[in-house]
Order: structure tokens, then C-alpha cells, then sequence
């Protein structure tokens, strides 16, 4: 290979696994699970007007919960009152994922984590540094399970 050909070559699988990470980032043994899975998802069924460029209902659910968690953080650090996003973030409960292989036990449990973290976060008017951090941290947590992609950039919520 000429050197310049070599470095497009690189250049190039680095943008494809960044875009792969970005959108979630498998674990080897989550794309075993839904190659077993993939009769049950059939694009055909998903309501694409809603959801363009056949992103999941989660996927998009996860976006706005990022953004949200941003604005969180701003009030908190201009000492405002903060939004209470928490009827949108139950429905991580019921929004479809892209791989249905996610949905089980074990999310269910990290993600009433999740909102639990958000409760203690709305009841207590001090400490809210440190609750809004162990919010983050749930967020963190199930993405360790499932979606390691976007763990760097959730980890940037978190006030320091
Ligand atoms: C109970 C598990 C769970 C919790 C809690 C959770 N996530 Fe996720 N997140 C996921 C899964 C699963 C996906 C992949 C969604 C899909 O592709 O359908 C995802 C995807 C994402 C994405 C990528 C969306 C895209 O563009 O494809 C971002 C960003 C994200 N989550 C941020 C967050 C933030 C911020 C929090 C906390 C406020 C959070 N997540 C809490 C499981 C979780």
C-alpha cells in the first residue's frame, strides 16, 4: 500500500467505529445476542415518521435524557430551580430499543435505579452536587451493561 492509501485506510476505520461507538458501541457479546434476535425485529414495523433514520424509540428517549441532564446541570451551577423531567425518563420503562436483546431483568432493575437516583435528586434541596452525580453515575451504570459507546460523553454531566 502507498503511504497514502494506508492513511485513508486508517482514517477511515476510525470514522466507522467512532459512528459505531457514538450509536452505542457493542460488546462482541451483545452482537452474538442479536443476531439470535433478529427475526423479531422487523424494520418494517417501526413508525418511521417518529423516528426518522430508523433510530429506536430509546435511542431517541436517550438523546433528549442527555440534553435534559444538561440543562440539570446548568441550573444547579446557577443555583435555579431545576427542571423535573422525571414522567419523561419513566418511559426508559416502555420505549422500544433497537436491539430487543436489551430489554430484560436486568435493565429493568438499573433503570428503577435510575429514577430512584432522580427522586433522592427532587426531594433534597442540599446535597444536590452530589445526588445529581449518583444520577449520572446510574447513568453510567447501566451503560457499562449495555450501550459502553457513550459512557465518556455521560461522565462530562457530572459536576465536578
Ligand atoms: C437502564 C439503562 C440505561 C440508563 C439508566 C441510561 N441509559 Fe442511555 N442508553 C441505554 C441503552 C440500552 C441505549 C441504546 C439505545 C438504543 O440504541 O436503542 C442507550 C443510549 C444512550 C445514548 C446514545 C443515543 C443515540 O444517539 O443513539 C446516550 C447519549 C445516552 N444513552 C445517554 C444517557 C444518559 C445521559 C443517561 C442518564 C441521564 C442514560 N443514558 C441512562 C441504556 C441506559
Amino acid at each position: 500500500m502507498t503511504p497514502l492509501y494506508k492513511t485513508l485506510f486508517i482514517l477511515s476505520i476510525t470514522i466507522f467505529s467512532s459512528i459505531l461507538f457514538y450509536n452505542c458501541g457493542q460488546s462482541p457479546k451483545e452482537q452474538k445476542s442479536e443476531l439470535a434476535v433478529q427475526p423479531s425485529l422487523k424494520p418494517s414495523q417501526k413508525d418511521s415518521s417518529r423516528y426518522p433514520n430508523d433510530d429506536s424509540e430509546l435511542a431517541w428517549l436517550m438523546r433528549d435524557m442527555y440534553q435534559d441532564g444538561e440543562k440539570i446541570k446548568m441550573a444547579i451551577q446557577s443555583k435555579q430551580l431545576p427542571e423535573d423531567f422525571r414522567e419523561k425518563f419513566k418511559n426508559i420503562h416502555t420505549a422500544t430499543p433497537t436491539d430487543a436483546a436489551v430489554k430484560g431483568e436486568v435493565f429493568d432493575t438499573s433503570a428503577k435505579v435510575f429514577l430512584q437516583t432522580l427522586d433522592k435528586f427532587y426531594a433534597e434541596k442540599e446535597n444536590q452536587i452530589e445526588n445529581f452525580n449518583l444520577v449520572v453515575n446510574a447513568c453510567v451504570a447501566c451503560h457499562q451493561n449495555y450501550c459502553p459507546g457513550p459512557i465518556k460523553k455521560i461522565k462530562k454531566l457530572a459536576i465536578k
